[in-house]
């Protein structure tokens, strides 16, 4: 039950890397400009855009759009919230197969297809009930956060 420490000072826009926290990959992205005006763009597709729902509460510091404590970087827990497979990168904007033609970018669960946006919000009509968990977690310092 260790929390878990990350210094995210040498993540590069775009990157991911993705840590252990209680037997549980934990993301933590820094995301591009491009891809943090998506989560815009992409609201009205969303279950539950303002991460209102229950099933994985949503910590008050992260019931924003972009989920987070600092927009830039994302801090998530990589489980889909339907059975527990692990939803993969489908970071390009644009067509991809079994995306919907106007994909701003986020992540697919390759098991019964769930389809979350670059903050975890999942998509509208999708098996999964609620948005990717967002552990607890806060800043130490200014590059560095702790989860758990
Ligand atoms: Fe992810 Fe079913 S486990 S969609």
């Amino acid at each position: 039950g260790a929390s878990v420490e990350v210094d995210v000072s040498k993540l590069q826009p775009g990157e991911k890397l993705v840590v252990e926290w209680r037997g549980k990959p934990v993301w933590v992205m820094r995301r591009t400009p491009e891809q943090l005006a998506s989560l815009e763009q992409v609201e009205d597709q969303l279950a539950d855009p303002n991460s209102e729902r229950k099933a994985y509460p949503t910590p008050p510091y992260a019931k924003n759009r972009h989920r987070s404590i600092k927009p830039e970087y994302l801090v998530a827990v990589g489980i889909c919230t339907h059975l527990g497979c692990s939803p993969v990168d489908k970071l390009q904007p644009g067509p991809q197969p079994s995306l919907p033609d106007d994909w701003k970018g986020g992540f697919l669960c390759p098991c019964h297809g769930s389809t979350f946006d670059m903050a975890g919000r999942v998509f509208k009509n999708k098996p999964a009930p609620d948005n990717l968990e967002i552990p607890p977690h806060h800043y130490v310092s200014d590059t560095v956060v702790l989860i758990g």
